[in-house]
């Protein structure tokens, strides 16, 4: 894609095309984020009139791709800094464009203060999803201070109207999706916790209001980032909508200084005809294919003693729960909090992380060994980001944490967050991970992150907003390092639930504790949510006890692993607890759930909904599977078809179970008959084959 004129540039996917081209001042404007076009036909795109609103003053607000803050913009920008001298706006000047044969790289310079501005486009041979992000390198010899950079500005085409799809939520109601008409001016999303949060998800969609799950126009992003960050959703008073995202938040700031540069997190955009679900659909095999570390494997079935033991834990009573989880068909047995230092209760102990010796005596490695020989993986879980105030660690090192001078260090769940920005204590938190992970054979982590930042200070330190960038950086930086000189270990993201849950961490660990609300009935609007971006894959879920211990709920077990299944199934119940009768048919539903878990976790989703009935149905290669789950019946009324998507018409499909034999064009156009149990909480698991 060199530099021809006209200066336009049409960057493409298999299926779309997003056009971007320079005016005469070199301002970059997002022409076309839609079906492919030939280079012929996107120039012609220059000659259409211009939709720019009735004054100069509005005419640019939600139209330009790269953004920065300069003359006549009065609407979000992406791009914002202070000069030394005060000045504020910049004036770019396209130097050049170096491109190969999947990345675009347009070059931008203000030369009077020598800040160059790269903005990246990558794309792949196999998915529709459009990479952005954005470099800046201070060529200047005085410090910039940068207030807002976006990853990228994602300019969509003028609708008839817009309406917007998000994720909000809150601990044990992650990922809450709705879909509400965009009103004009800005809407925000993002978090100024530390983390991803569980407030919102980075992740929104917009289409004109008339999508469906399997047909309409959708336009997606993301971020990939970890640690605050921010969405501007902007409707300009002329009707154009923009969608500009980036880490960082209000009011923080970061230093540049001479020489250096800024590399922004990834930002990805996805424009598809086939609906929500089919966008879902792309967003999973992108993140299969391109983000997650072993996009071949599929998850191990976990169990996690967490809800069994809380902090009263011992070394025989998780032998305990591995015999029988071992027995039920689990794969990985995860010892959760409460074994090491002081921590018998949230109180104490964290950041002293070797193994309480009054409960275990000699250490880790002789329950490794009987887990292991249980034929079950081991996992742990840690919270590295984190101290008590009561621990050895802090009595050490009090100036260790996030704080500010004469403010209060306020506590949440009894802890502190340490200040992983400073590299003594990167250093520190790599060498002991390393170490439980050298001299024990662990091998899985259960990677915690239970509160956010408050009074995030630094003091002594020159340019101390930068720890909210360099905390997520080197907390990165230390997993990166933990993988490599430990390949076979695997991670999950965990920050109470799925405060965590994103394409940043997830391009370097393998799956996300998605909520701790583990209640099955609720747990089907969280995995909904999760499941608009994420992949079964990722999406840990777990079968606990019931009455739920969270919300009391009575659900059937049935019930509830047929909604586990729906993810990277695992148990979390209290084993010890659960009758014969219980554990021999946990032990078949972990035994089906082997059988379709490929499909699942690596398969195309497709929602499922008719009346009262919903469920998911999960397609690859010649396999369908169906989970399906009905709350209450309404009087009178057989439970409704369930019609299938994705088949083809002309093929019949046979379930496995009973034999009977479907055809494509009838499950379609008609539906699945489920066959479901009367009672309430009614649920089914059906494995199709298609046989021609
Ligand atoms: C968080 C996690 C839980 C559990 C506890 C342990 O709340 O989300 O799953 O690990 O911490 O303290």
């Amino acid at each position: 894609m060199p530099a021809r004129e006209p200066r336009l540039w049409t960057i493409d996917t298999p299926h779309t095309s997003y056009v971007v081209a320079l005016d005469d001042d070199d301002r970059l404007h997002g022409l076309h984020w839609g079906p492919r076009l030939t280079r012929e036909q996107a120039v012609t795109l220059l000659s259409l009139p211009e939709p720019t609103g009735r004054s100069l003053t509005d005419g640019r607000d939600a139209v330009l791709d790269f953004n920065p803050a300069s003359a006549l913009r009065f609407g979000p920008t992406g791009l914002q800094v202070r000069f030394p001298d005060g000045t504020r706006d910049l004036e770019f000047a396209f130097t050049e464009d170096v491109a190969t044969d999947r990345e675009l790289t347009l070059v931008f310079t203000d030369a009077h203060y020598g800040l160059e501005a790269r903005v990246h486009y990558r794309t792949f041979p196999d998915t529709d999803v459009l990479e952005r992000s954005m470099t800046l390198h201070n060529q200047g010899g005085d410090p910039i201070e940068v207030i807002r950079a976006d990853s990228a500005t994602w300019v969509v085409p003028a609708l008839e109207d817009y309406r917007l799809s998000r994720l909000h939520g809150e601990w044990g109601a992650e990922t809450q999706l709705t879909r509400t008409a965009l009103p004009f001016g800005e809407t925000l999303i993002g978090s100024r916790r530390g983390m991803t949060g569980h407030q919102a998800n980075p992740w929104a969609a917009l289409d004109d209001g008339t999508a469906s799950e399997s047909h309409g126009r959708v336009w997606s992003a993301v971020l990939a980032w970890s640690g605050t960050w921010r969405m501007t959703i902007e409707k300009a008073p002329t009707g154009r909508v923009a969608v500009s995202t980036g880490f960082g938040h209000d009011p923080i700031t970061c230093k540049l200084g001479a020489g250096e540069r800024l590399e922004t997190p990834v930002s990805a955009g996805l424009y598809t005809e086939d609906g929500f679900a089919g966008a879902a659909a792309a967003w999973h095999a992108y993140a299969l294919a391109h983000v997650l570390p072993h996009p071949e494997e599929v998850r191990p079935v976990l169990y996690n003693s967490w809800e069994a033991t809380e902090f009263d834990i011992n070394a025989e009573d998780q032998i305990a729960l591995a015999t029988r989880a071992a027995a039920m068909g689990c794969e990985l047995f995860v010892m959760d909090d409460g074994w090491f230092g002081a921590r018998v209760h949230d109180r104490a102990g964290l950041g002293d992380w070797t193994p309480n010796p009054d409960r275990f005596p000699d250490g880790l490695r002789p329950l490794i060994k009987r887990v292991h020989e249980a034929g079950m993986r081991f996992g742990i879980w840690v919270e590295p980001e984190m101290v008590n105030p009561d621990s050895d660690l802090y009595r050490q090192h009090p100036d260790w944490v996030y704080h500010q001078p004469h403010r209060r260090r306020t506590e949440i769940r009894h802890q502190l967050v340490l200040n992983l920005a400073r590299p003594d204590v990167a250093e520190w938190m790599h060498r002991w991970l390393d170490e439980l992970l050298t001299v024990n054979e662990i091998d899985f982590l259960k990677w915690d992150m239970n509160r956010p930042f408050t009074e995030a200070g630094w003091p002594g330190e020159e340019d101390p907003d930068r720890l909210w960038f360099e905390h997520t950086r080197n907390l990165y930086r230390i997993i990166d390092r933990l993988r490599a000189d430990h390949p076979h270990l695997r991670i999950e993201s965990c920050s109470s639930g799925g405060g965590r849950a994103d394409l940043g961490i997830l391009r370097r660990t393998d799956q996300v504790w998605t909520s701790d609300n583990t209640d099955a009935a609720d747990r089907i609007e969280i995995q909904e949510g999760f499941a608009q971006v994420l992949p079964a894959r990722v999406m840990g879920t777990w079968v606990t006890d019931s009455p739920n211990p969270f919300t009391r709920r009575e659900v059937p077990l049935d019930f509830r692993f047929h909604v586990a299944m729906a993810g990277a199934l695992a148990v979390g119940g209290d084993l010890l607890s659960w009758t014969e009768a219980e554990l021999e048919r946990g032990a078949e539903l972990v035994a089906d759930y082997k059988r379709i878990r490929s499909t699942v976790q690596l398969g195309r989703r497709h929602p499922l909904k008719a009346g009262t009935v919903a469920g998911v149905q999960y397609s690859r290669a010649d396999k369908v599977v169906v989970l399906a789950w009905r709350r209450a019946r309404r009087l009178g009324y057989r439970d409704p078809l369930v019609a299938l998507a994705g088949l083809d018409p002309d093929a019949v499909y046979r379930d496995e179970r009973t034999g009977r034999v479907h055809h494509g064009a009838i499950l379609a156009a008609h539906g699945l008959d489920l066959d479901l149990n009367p009672a309430d909480y009614a649920s089914t698991m059906i494995e199709l084959v298609r046989t021609s």
